[in-house]
């Protein structure tokens, strides 16, 4: 049995340029991964299944639909094996279609933890090859790591360091389709920004750099669902809070707090004002200069399978 950790991902900012060819939109973005996230267990079989469990096993679709099953099917294709199976069971704990890439980080977790269960031996930048097939937001989630993304969210470089960050998640319950926010973006803010090398050594430095940054697609997430501006506004409020954005296309916001007691204690707070929200108080967990990409460019690869 192979149990993976597919944590949330927030867009800490969220920069977009005009509309590429290919239909895509150029990024720039600071893209972390919390400690709460969704579970991926898997286990030998024949042929490939999906169970869905957990809080919210109910929001997605049936498994055909499903990215685990797409990027398992992608790894079993690619790598010509067609005799392994598994047996998959997601915990979903992360709310459906809200901007913090649940669904890419369950597709990340089963790259991981298939090429380990059925011993491929692939590398983290082949992986990260078959994820951008995938999904704009899969090759970050293969990493599970601070990072800056660029192109369509496929060319990352390692953040050199990162505090751990106390952060709550909130969302108000409406799932936001990707499509439909990127189609109503007015005002963008381009992606010519020098991106800093990301050695941020406390909150207070973080948050220096990301007074200077904002998420574009904010504006149009809130036309398409106005409760996104008394999620942000009622974070704001709250005690403790240094600063207040939504995640990628939304809905999930999310704060920033001094530390972990006050993050926990503005939960219990806002959950007593607004029981129907899913209100999550995790943090990002302290990252030094371990990884072997810290500082690099990790640009797509041509090693392919
Ligand atoms: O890549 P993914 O399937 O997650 O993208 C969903 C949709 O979001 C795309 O079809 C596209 O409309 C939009 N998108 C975009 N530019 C990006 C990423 C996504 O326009 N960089």
């Amino acid at each position: 049995m192979v149990t993976e950790h597919a944590s949330a991902k927030i867009n800490l900012f969220l920069h977009v340029g005009d509309k590429r060819a290919d239909g895509f939109h150029p990024l720039q973005s600071l893209a972390v991964f919390t400690a709460m996230g969704d579970v991926l267990s898997m286990e030998p079989a024949f042929g490939l299944s999906l169970t869905i469990e957990g809080p919210f096993a109910k929001g997605l679709d049936g498994e055909g639909d499903n990215l685990v099953l797409r990027a398992a099917k992608s790894l079993s294709e690619k790598s010509a094996l067609d005799t392994q199976g598994a047996k998959l069971i997601l915990t979903k704990n992360l709310p459906v279609a809200s901007g913090i890439g649940g669904g890419s980080a369950d597709a990340a977790a089963a790259l991981r933890g298939l090429n380990q269960l059925w011993n491929l031996d692939r590398s983290e930048a082949v992986l990260r090859d078959l994820a951008a097939g995938l999904g704009s937001d899969i090759p970050v989630c293969v990493l599970s790591a601070s990072c800056f993304m660029e192109g369509r969210g496929e060319v990352l470089r390692a953040a050199q360091s990162m505090p751990r960050v106390p952060m709550l998640l909130v969302n108000p319950g409406v799932a936001v389709p990707t499509k439909d926010v990127f189609a109503a973006l007015g005002e963008r803010s381009g992606v010519e920004m020098a991106l800093p090398r990301g050695n941020f050594t406390d909150t207070a430095d973080l948050l220096r750099f990301l007074e200077t940054t904002r998420n574009d697609l904010e504006e149009p997430a809130r036309r398409i669902q106005p409760v996104i501006g008394d999620v942000l506004q009622a974070i704001a409020k709250l005690p403790g809070a240094l600063m207040t954005r939504m995640s990628g296309s939304g809905a999930t916001c999310f704060g920033i707090f001094a530390d972990d007691d006050c993050c926990r204690r503005a939960a219990e707070n806002l959950k007593i004002r607004q029981p129907a929200w899913w209100i999550a108080p995790t943090f990002v967990p302290e990252m030094g200069i371990v990884h072997e990409a810290a500082g690099q460019d990790i640009g797509p690869t041509a090693e392919g399978l």
